[in-house]
């Protein structure tokens, strides 16, 4: 077994983080870590609350052997105790100290620190494993053994898997997208309050719209050797925040290059990402899209489970009567999942398979 370790293990992400990697077949949780407010104390501990109440947050049970491990402090963790590490912290956190795990180990990060880097892919299943190759760069330019893979922000992970086959087969010209966000894509540090939440929608979350503009055009971007290409069109983006509590649901509006109808755009998502899902990978559902005919789907809870959390649902397609050879849709990601712990599980099994040749 793969030894590894979830650094931010109290999070939301790392939380789904354990639930993703229970009883997987080729990884062995064998440390947790999270700040020096949880090192010293059995995970159980540590999620608990002032009150006593836990803060675990998956539906799943926490499994009884990782309740009993003990967390470790994050800035003190010896990243040659394990194969490959998980890091699930905040940004800044994940700023300063995975730089110092990746020079000897592999570290997958859910946190956007990395992201921005020319040397760095941003891998996301199925759509630009192509950029893999972009990791022996990182390694030579900066004398590491191991490398950083970040994972994409939670909100475009939708986007960019339902953009994908659009790119290939029309050619995309420009994006207009409003995201309605769900509240666990806020963590828990400090998490945000019922008060604000209820029957209420806030128009705005700080920091999301540059990730959310940006992010797409390199994941979606051509591989140049030492670096990536941008994709040429340009996106523009409204994020809210609902008070859902998984799922980020995405309207999405897409001119095209080549004219297009929405039968055609159906069948390009449904005949998308075979070839991944063959690759037989753990975390790996059956199909990377599902299209519903429904006009009331994709909703948040009926669908975000949809492949184990892995598969995006795309709803409502249809011609844009403004936008020149223009299509809209509704897509449905779990951001918690297909958006961050999952995804970067999946991520893992395919750098360990197709990259590190470890299996
Ligand atoms: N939530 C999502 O849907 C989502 C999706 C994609 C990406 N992300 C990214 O994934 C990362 C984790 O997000 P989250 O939602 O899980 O956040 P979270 O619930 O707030 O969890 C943060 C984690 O970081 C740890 N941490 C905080 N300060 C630390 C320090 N000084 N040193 C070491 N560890 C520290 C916390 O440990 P303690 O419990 O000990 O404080 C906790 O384990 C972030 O970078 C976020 O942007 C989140």
């Amino acid at each position: 077994m793969i030894k590894v370790a979830i650094v931010g293990a109290t999070g939301i992400v790392g939380q789904q983080a354990i639930v993703s990697l229970h009883n997987h077949p080729w990884f062995a949780v064998t440390k947790l870590a999270a700040s020096e407010r949880s090192a010293g104390k059995t995970y159980a501990q540590a999620l608990q609350g002032a009150d006593g109440a836990s803060r675990w947050w998956c539906p799943e049970e926490l499994p009884a052997e990782i309740g009993q491990m003990m967390v470790e402090n994050a800035a003190e963790f010896d990243p040659e105790s394990v194969d490959l590490i998980f890091s699930t912290v905040d940004t800044n956190i994940a700023k300063e100290l995975e730089p110092k795990w990746a020079k000897t180990t592999p570290v997958i990060s859910t946190a956007s620190a990395f992201r921005y880097e020319a040397d760095t892919p941003i891998l996301v299943g199925g759509v630009n494993m192509e950029h893999t190759s972009l990791l022996a760069v990182q390694q030579r330019n900066r004398g590491w053994k191991g490398f950083i893979a970040p994972k994409s922000n939670c909100t475009i992970s939708g986007l960019v898997v339902s953009l994908k086959p659009i790119l290939t087969h029309f050619g995309v010209k420009r994006v207009v997208m409003t995201s309605l966000q769900a509240m666990s894509g806020a963590g828990r540090t400090p998490g945000l309050s019922a008060m604000d939440m209820m029957e209420n929608v806030i128009p705005y979350i700080p920091g999301e719209e540059p990730k959310v503009e940006s992010e797409p055009l390199k994941i979606l971007g051509t591989l140049t050797g030492e670096g990536i290409k941008d994709a040429a069109f340009g996106i523009t983006a409204t994020c809210t925040r609902v008070p859902v509590l998984d799922g980020h649901l995405v309207a999405a509006f897409v001119e095209t290059e080549k004219a297009c109808t929405p039968e055609e755009v159906k069948a390009a998502m449904l005949d998308f990402g075979r070839d991944f899902c063959q690759l037989g990978l753990p975390s790996s559902p059956d199909r990377l899209i599902k299209v519903t005919d429904d006009p009331f789907r994709p909703q948040p809870r009926m669908d975000r489970d949809c492949g184990g959390g892995m598969t995006v649902t795309v709803g409502r397609i249809r011609k844009d009567p403004i936008l020149p050879n223009g299509v809209k849709y509704v897509c449905l990601a779990h951001n918690t999942k297909l958006g961050a712990a999952k995804g970067a599980v999946q991520t893992a099994e395919y750098l360990v398979k197709h990259y590190l040749q470890w299996l």
